[in-house]
C-alpha cells in the first residue's frame, strides 16, 4: 500500500471564495440579489452568449430548458446513454420520452449518424452532452436540427469552457445547460446555469425558477423553486475569474499524461483520438481498458488505488440498462409511457448501441486536477506503466 495519495478530484476554493461569501452573509441579502445578476452576466460574457439565467442545479437547468421549449408528454427527445442519469431524468420531470442514440467511440459523444436513426414524427430535442470535457459534433447536430425543427439543448455540465470550431460549448445549441456542482471545473457548491442568444429562453426560466411568479401574487405558469441564493453567486464569480487558470492546468495536466503514457505503446489501455476541431478541457484524462486483451478496468482502479492514484470510471453501463428504464417506471402510474395514446413505447431491454456496449465501464479518467504539480503527475504516470 502507497502512504502517498492522489485524489482524482479537489474542488479549489480559499479565502477568496469565503470573503464573497462572507460579505454576502453580513449584508442579509441572500436571494434574487446583485450577485445572482452579476453571475448570469458575467458567465453569459464568459460563454459568448447574449442571456444566462442561473438556477440552483444542472438538472434544474436541464428541467427548466426542458419546460421552456414546451416539451412534454408523448415528445420524444433524443440523449445519449453515457452521461449523468439527470440528463434522462430531466425529460421524464416533463413527461416526455428519452430515445438513446450511440456515441462515438473516441469523442464519447453523441453520433450524430446515430441521431437520424433514432429522428420519429415525435421527436422534438436533441441532448448533446459534452463529455469529460470533449464536445460533441455540434455542426452536424445543428444542421440535422434545422432539417428536422428540432431543438437541441446542450450538456456542457462537463465542459466549461470547451469549445468546438472556436465557440464554447453552450453558445451553439438553442440552449445550453451548466452545473456547478462541487467536483466541476468550476463550483458554488451546487448551482447551475442556463445560457442562450435567445431572449425569451432566458425571460421564462426566471419565472419558472421562482415558482412561476410574475410579481408578488401571480403566477403565470407552473414553476419550482430553482432560485441560486447570492451564497452560491459570489462563489461563482471568483471561480469564474479562475476558470481559464483552471483549464490551462487541467489541460496542460491531461496533455502531458496522455503525451507520455501514448509513447509507451501499453497493452493495457488505449488513448482516445482527440479531434483538432475541439478545445477539450480534459473534465476527464480518459484512457480506455483494453478489455480484449483480458484486462479488467475494475481491476485497474483496485491496483492504481493501491499505489496511491484514485481514477475516475464511469459511467458503468447504458443507461438505458437502469431499472427505470428497464422497467418503464419512472412513475408509478406509468408515466411517461402511457400518458398518450399510440406512443412508441421504446424498447430499453433489447437496445444494444454496440459503441456504449463497448465504452460503458471501461473508461478510467485519470487525477488531472489544477492543485497536481510535476512530481505528482510522474507519480502517476509511473504508476499507470507499472501496472502489469
Ligand atoms: C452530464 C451531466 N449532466 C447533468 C448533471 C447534473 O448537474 P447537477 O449535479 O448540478 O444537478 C451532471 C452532474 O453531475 C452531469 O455530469
Amino acid at each position: 500500500m502507497s502512504t502517498r495519495f492522489i485524489k482524482v478530484a479537489v474542488p479549489v476554493t480559499g479565502e477568496e471564495e469565503a470573503r464573497a461569501i462572507k460579505e454576502v452573509v453580513l449584508s442579509g441579502n441572500f436571494i434574487s440579489g446583485r450577485k445572482v445578476k452579476e453571475f448570469e452576466e458575467a458567465f453569459a460574457d464568459y460563454i459568448g452568449v447574449e442571456n444566462a439565467a442561473a438556477v440552483n442545479s444542472g438538472t434544474a437547468a436541464l428541467h427548466v430548458a426542458l419546460a421552456v421549449m414546451g416539451i412534454g408528454p408523448g415528445d420524444e427527445v433524443i440523449v445519449p446513454p453515457l452521461t449523468f442519469m439527470s440528463t434522462i431524468t430531466a425529460v421524464f420531470y416533463q413527461n416526455a420520452i428519452p430515445v438513446f442514440a450511440d456515441v462515438d467511440e473516441d469523442s464519447f459523444c453523441i453520433s450524430p449518424e446515430d441521431i437520424k436513426k433514432r429522428i420519429t414524427t415525435r421527436t422534438r430535442a436533441i441532448i448533446p452532452v459534452h463529455l469529460y470535457g470533449n464536445s460533441a459534433e455540434m455542426d452536424e447536430i445543428m444542421r440535422i436540427a434545422d432539417e428536422h425543427n428540432l431543438y437541441v439543448i446542450e450538456d456542457c455540465a462537463q465542459a466549461h469552457g470547451t469549445e468546438y470550431k472556436g465557440k464554447k460549448v453552450g453558445s451553439i445549441g438553442h440552449v445550453g445547460v451548466f452545473s456547478f456542482f462541487a467536483t466541476k471545473h468550476m463550483t458554488t457548491g451546487e448551482g447551475g446555469m442556463i445560457t442562450s442568444n435567445n431572449e425569451e429562453w432566458i425571460r421564462k426560466p426566471r419565472i419558472i425558477r421562482n415558482h412561476g411568479l410574475i410579481n408578488r401574487d401571480d403566477h403565470e405558469c407552473l414553476g419550482y423553486n430553482y432560485r441560486m441564493n447570492e451564497m452560491a453567486a459570489a462563489m461563482g464569480l471568483v471561480q469564474l475569474n479562475k476558470l481559464d487558470y483552471f483549464n490551462e492546468q487541467r489541460i496542460k495536466n491531461s496533455l502531458f499524461l496522455l503525451k507520455e503514457l501514448g509513447r509507451k505503446n501499453s497493452k493495457w489501455f488505449r488513448i482516445p483520438e482527440l479531434s483538432k476541431d475541439i478545445g477539450h478541457t480534459f473534465f476527464w484524462c480518459p484512457l480506455i481498458v483494453n478489455t480484449e486483451n483480458g484486462f479488467s478496468a475494475k481491476d485497474v482502479v483496485e491496483k492504481l488505488k493501491e499505489r496511491g492514484v484514485e481514477v475516475r470510471q464511469r459511467y458503468q453501463e447504458p443507461l438505458y440498462k437502469q431499472k427505470v428504464l428497464q422497467e418503464l417506471s419512472p412513475y408509478p402510474n406509468g408515466c411517461p409511457f402511457t400518458c398518450q395514446p399510440e406512443l412508441n413505447i421504446p424498447d430499453y431491454k433489447s437496445l444494444n448501441l454496440p459503441n456504449v456496449e463497448a465504452l460503458a465501464g471501461n473508461i478510467i479518467g485519470l487525477p488531472n486536477h489544477p492543485e497536481l504539480n510535476q512530481e505528482d503527475l510522474e507519480y502517476i504516470m509511473e504508476a499507470v506503466l507499472g501496472l502489469y
